[in-house]
């Protein structure tokens, strides 16, 4: 006789409570931020409901209103003009450019809150690509890219970034990225790498705020096949060697098989990104009515966790925040 009931676990709101394996809280969350040139800006993402791109001065005001809720991290995205862009990334460099600028005022502003920068060509390039492009060829050259990456490291790290999170799927970039920030003194700066980053048709929305679409080709010589699973623990074996810190899966809901098999197979804390196409199909199922928007949010940021993820980066973040704290 099988006299196993499961459904006694489930009798109550409290004895929920009690055996529920996986919480959200705000300290999981990462707020990606969008930032624009000027001052008193906030320029709406068409295709993103509900986000913006803040001049730099309203950023400090948002990660303080994400910090007052709880939210510990924002990572970083410049918009740039096309006449700041170029075929090497320069203005990426730059200690006065817009991101290292922004930086710099929050950490004055909110020295305990994290700051996260992204590390790839893709905003300051003219090609729209995370790595330079032979325009012979359309090749995205690795070993060159890399010198790039490591300098734009460097200099945010000098602006005060705290987190850097190399983006670019470049071979062997967290070594050299590892190796410039310690010989320049920026040992404690941590390393969140982009492990398994796929190619991706749900990265749509964000490519429309920063402007950042490949100029031509597409990303699929550096950004992994959507079809392949083993090769996400063949990156991470690579990124814990090289010194990684952090270990991120991109994007999120399609790939929760990855997250959860990366679980079970590193101690290093995991980062997943929600990304942009994710949060834009909620939001314009919920304009329609077609489904309950927050509770859709909650749901899928819980997902995260259950299946191993340490902290999400997510545009639901002051969202998700605000309604953690109301419970
Ligand atoms: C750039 C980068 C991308 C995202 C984060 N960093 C886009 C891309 O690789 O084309 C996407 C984030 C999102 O869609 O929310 N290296």
């Amino acid at each position: 006789m099988n006299n196993a009931r499961p459904r006694r676990n489930r009798k109550s709101n409290a004895i929920r409570s009690m055996v529920r394996e996986s919480s959200l809280t705000a300290a999981d969350l990462i707020a990606p931020l969008f930032i624009i040139e000027g001052s008193g800006l906030n320029v709406p993402v068409e295709s993103m409901p509900g986000q913006s791109r803040f001049s730099p001065d309203l950023i400090v005001k948002e990660a303080s209103e994400l910090f007052d809720l709880g939210v510990p991290c924002v990572s970083l995205f410049p918009a740039l003009e096309d006449g700041l862009k170029d075929s090497v990334a320069s203005e990426s460099t730059n200690p006065d450019g817009l991101l290292q600028r922004t930086v710099k005022m929050l950490k004055e502003a909110l020295p305990e809150l994290m700051v996260m920068t992204d590390v790839a060509l893709d905003p300051y390039s003219s090609d729209g690509h995370d790595g330079i492009v032979d325009h012979a060829t359309g090749e995205i050259l690795n070993d060159q890219s890399l010198d790039v990456l490591a300098n734009m490291a460097v200099a945010q790290a000098r602006a005060g970034s705290d987190i850097v999170g190399p983006s670019d799927m470049m071979d062997g970039r967290v070594a050299f990225i590892r190796k410039a920030l310690d010989e320049e003194g920026f040992q404690n700066v941590s390393i969140m790498s982009y492990t398994a980053k796929y190619a991706s048709a749900f990265y749509g929305p964000f490519r429309d705020a920063l402007d950042s679409a490949p100029k031509k080709g597409d990303k699929k010589t550096y950004q992994m096949d959507p079809s392949n699973s083993r090769e996400a623990l063949l990156e991470m074996q690579l990124d814990e060697k090289e010194g990684a810190d952090i270990l991120m899966v991109k994007p999120g809901l399609p790939y929760l098989d990855i997250l959860s098999e990366m679980r079970n197979h590193t101690h290093l804390p995991l980062a997943v990104y929600n990304v942009s196409g994710e949060y834009a199909m909620v939001k314009a199922a919920a304009e329609r009515g077609w489904i309950d928007g927050e509770k859709v949010m909650l749901e899928m940021l819980t997902s995260f966790k259950r299946a191993g993820a340490d902290m999400v980066l997510s545009y639901f973040s002051k969202e998700a925040a605000q309604l953690l704290r109301q419970v």
